[in-house]
């Protein structure tokens, strides 16, 4: 088996982060064949960019890269989060696209690949993830590296015209021709890609998943699912609530039920209108009225990115609206909290809420819906409110499936939800659970590797 090279803009270093399921997984994958994982060292530095970290742990060789602030505005701040992540969540309206950082996100990527070229064998198997790194095989490429390189698009493909109305669009799109499998979240990303390639990037499209580039290069599209480590969430979570904070919560609530959404504070989350479908949900049932209290986490993210400052504002301003409007000396409806908390604490309050709210306006997977179904106790589980927006809509059918525009909709589903019977609540969830056991982490890390290893 050749080694695996894992490229991505953040490096899950051991001892540093706390590790997420993608981590662990791709951690597994590097263990098991030998590996080298590659990206940014999280540090803004002073000095020009370029000096490099290493770290050994058992088979995993980590090597990052420091960047300083110029390059991180440009690529990090700027491309790829002002013009890339709008353009790949159907948001045209937020895309700033400037030729400065468009430039800054080309220099990072070669800076990355003269820094990676001289440590890759001919036999690697070369993995580069996420809208960070678009051109980065073909960077590879121009500096002679013939091995194969796959690329896994973690966020949505969005639709052709969408993508086609960003300048030199076909300058940044046509470098995915330069690897040997393109890998997408849902199969409407692939026909999505397949359109773009044909109608804006002059490819065609065969037969089998495969297309061809306007040289004449042949490479796969294809849909890979994500999961998470099914297994190993459900044991979290019935640990966890023995958790300190966990039974602080449960204490909080005074018998109350609980509804749970976590989240990045990304306006791609839809939580403005998440905050409104609940609102709508206590102007609608009023029956309702003190019985059920609803916790949002939302972890800073991406801070010195303007919108995402305009965004706090707004849901300070919604989430002190709603509470002054309908809480009661003795209950807080909304309960908004903007720190982070250990996986594992997440997964006990996941298990703990009747109600699992995840309504993105756009989500290419969403794993925190995967994760709340995992976590939930057997015998008694809550019930998922799914965007129908959001990649997991695909697999988690059993979910209550809304439309995160339609506020009406959002509050009937909360209602639903909160009044389930047992019997329906666990019938769903188990059919969710076992597509979950069955389509988890290490099922989507085989098959993207198996994929990538055969030839067209
Ligand atoms: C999304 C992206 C990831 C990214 C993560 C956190 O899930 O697909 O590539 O790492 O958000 O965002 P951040 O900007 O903090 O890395």
């Amino acid at each position: 088996m050749s080694r695996l090279v894992v490229v991505s803009n953040r490096v899950a270093i051991p001892g540093e982060n706390r590790a997420g399921g993608l981590a662990v997984g791709l951690q597994a994958a590097l263990q098991e064949r030998g590996g080298l994982w590659f990206g940014w060292s999280g540090k803004t530095v002073r000095e020009a960019s370029g000096t490099l970290h290493e770290l050994h742990e058992g088979n995993i060789r980590y090597v990052t890269i420091d960047l300083n602030k110029p390059d991180l505005d440009a690529y990090y701040n700027g491309f790829a989060n002002r013009t890339l992540w709008p353009l790949l969540h159907f948001r045209l309206d937020l895309v700033d696209y400037t030729r400065e950082t468009r430039e800054g996100y080309r220099r990072v990527n070669a800076l990355f690949a003269e820094k990676l070229a001289p440590l890759l064998r001919d036999d690697d198997t070369i993995w580069i993830h996420d809208y960070h790194l678009i051109p980065l095989a073909s960077l590879l490429r121009e500096r002679g590296i013939g091995a194969r390189i796959g690329f896994f698009l973690h966020v949505p493909m969005p639709s052709a015209d969408l993508v086609a109305a960003m300048p030199e669009h076909a300058r940044l799109f046509s470098t995915l021709y330069a690897y040997d499998l393109v890998g997408f979240q849902t199969f409407r990303d692939v026909e999505r890609f397949q359109d773009y390639v044909r109608l804006f990037g002059g490819g065609r499209v065969l037969t089998g998943g495969v297309l061809e580039a306007p040289g004449g290069r042949r490479f796969r599209a294809a849909a890979f699912p994500i999961g998470i480590d099914t297994e190993l969430i459900a044991q979290q979570a019935r640990a966890a609530m023995s958790k300190g904070a966990v039974r602080d919560l449960r204490r909080s609530l005074h018998e109350r039920q609980l509804a749970i959404g976590v989240d990045r504070l990304d306006y791609s989350k839809g939580l403005p209108e998440r905050f409104r479908g609940f609102e709508r949900y206590l102007e609608r049932h009023p029956d309702q009225r003190g019985s059920l209290t609803y916790l949002q986490i939302a972890p800073v993210s991406r801070g010195e990115v303007s919108e995402y400052r305009l965004l706090r504002n707004e849901l300070e301003q919604i989430a002190g609206h709603i509470n002054g409007t309908h809480a009661a000396p003795e209950w807080t409806p909304l309960r908004y909290v903007n720190r982070n908390f250990a996986h594992a604490t997440l997964t006990g309050f996941y298990r703990m809420a009747r109600v699992g709210l995840v309504t993105p306006l756009r989500d290419g997977m969403n794993l925190v819906a995967k994760e709340y179904v995992a976590a939930q106790n057997p015998e008694d589980p809550g019930v998922l409110v799914l965007s129908l927006l959001a990649g997991a809509a695909y697999e988690l059918k059993e979910a209550l499936l809304v439309n995160p525009h339609d506020l009406d909709g959002v509050a009937d589903a909360i209602a639903t939800a909160a009044n389930m019977s047992k019997d329906k609540r666990i019938e769903r969830w188990q059919t969710m659970m076992e597509h979950l056991r069955k389509h988890d982490i290490g099922a989507w890390l085989r098959d993207y590797l198996k994929a990538l290893g055969e030839d067209q």
